[in-house]
């Protein structure tokens, strides 16, 4: 038995190019990893049985049990890549929101391909595992590196980056999920109504912003709360409107700042220091803007065995 901890990220630049014609965006994409994450347990099942799961967690019930599951998909692409029989138990001990933004599928594909990897004693190259891990997901090749990482391409050309200090940082779950290729039409619908264009040709490619990666290196929380940028929010408050209740609700708490994760719909507020998260986080679970609040910090590193290995 092999278990697993994986963090999830949230995006301190998500800088959104143009609708490529394979149906991705470019991006340029500052992945951070947090310490709120998933744990993936994987335990040897008997031959023919195949990938089963199951999973556990406030929102348990959201999560696909079935084969479209990323974490059931990463463990048979490992199995295919290395010619053994894909027979596991996966369970998933869920704490990231389902559907909020923060790459929790992501996470827990990145998960299963570690904890597989460690199972049937594979011992597979890092750069083979960031290869497959590209293959099932835009994000899950971050989740396996963790630390803070620029992502070029769809988001899966990896870049770690030079990163000081802890960042703490709150999360406001928000009631149900956003579907991110919803999100990233919405921002292509969104520049088509304002006359820029969508297309790869009318957008120009992000670059990743100086003042950002100055903040990072320095580990300094204040003049990273002022280069915090998400090309998808505009998009993901469009779609959902109520989520600028709890931007506001933050900012009025004592948050630095305040942004959607990705493509929503879990918003992210960076605070001075931890008493300040936990405050932030207090304020808001009071505030009625969100379902649940959570204080929490990083970077952190990513998918780890933690027991079993
Ligand atoms: O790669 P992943 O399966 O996570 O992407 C989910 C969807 O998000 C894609 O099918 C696409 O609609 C959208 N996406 C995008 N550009 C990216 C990453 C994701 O348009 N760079």
């Amino acid at each position: 038995m092999i278990t697993v901890r994986v963090p999830a990220k949230v995006n301190v630049q998500l800088g959104v190019g143009g609708l490529r014609a394979d149906g991705f965006h470019d991006l340029a994409n500052v992945f951070f990893a947090v310490a709120l994450g998933d744990q993936v347990t994987a335990t040897a099942a008997e031959p023919g049985t195949g990938v089963t799961l199951s999973c556990a967690g406030p929102d348990a019930d959201q999560v696909p049990l079935d084969g479209t599951n990323l974490a059931a998909r990463a463990a048979r692409l490992l199995a295919a890549h290395h010619g053994v029989p894909a027979d596991v138990h996966l369970h998933i001990d869920k704490s990231i929101p389902v559907a909020g933004g923060m790459a929790g599928g992501s996470a827990d594909g990145a998960a299963a391909l570690v904890a597989c990897d460690a199972l049937w004693a594979l011992a597979t190259p890092q750069p083979v595992l960031l290869e497959l891990a590209a293959e099932l997901g835009s994000d899950v090749p971050f989740a396996l590196l963790g630390g803070v990482a620029l992502g070029r391409g769809r988001g899966e050309l990896l870049e770690a980056l030079p990163v000081s200090g802890t960042f703490h940082w709150v999360f406001a779950v928000a009631e149900g999920g956003l579907s991110t290729p919803a999100v990233f039409r919405e921002c292509d619908r969104l520049r088509e109504q304002a006359g820029t264009g969508s297309g790869i040709d009318q957008v120009p490619t992000p670059d990743p912003s100086a003042a950002l990666l100055t903040a990072l290196a320095e580990g300094d929380p204040v003049a990273l709360a002022a280069a915090l940028g998400n090309d998808l929010q505009a998009a993901a408050l469009s779609l959902r409107p109520a989520l600028t209740g709890c931007l506001e609700a933050g900012l009025t708490a004592g948050a630095l700042a305040a942004l959607v994760s990705g493509s929503g719909p879990t918003c992210a507020f960076l605070a001075k220091d931890a008493a300040g998260a936990e405050a932030v986080a207090a304020a808001l679970a009071a505030s009625g803007t969100c379902r649940a609040a959570h204080a929490t910090h990083g970077p952190v590193a990513g998918a780890q065995v933690i027991d079993g290995g």
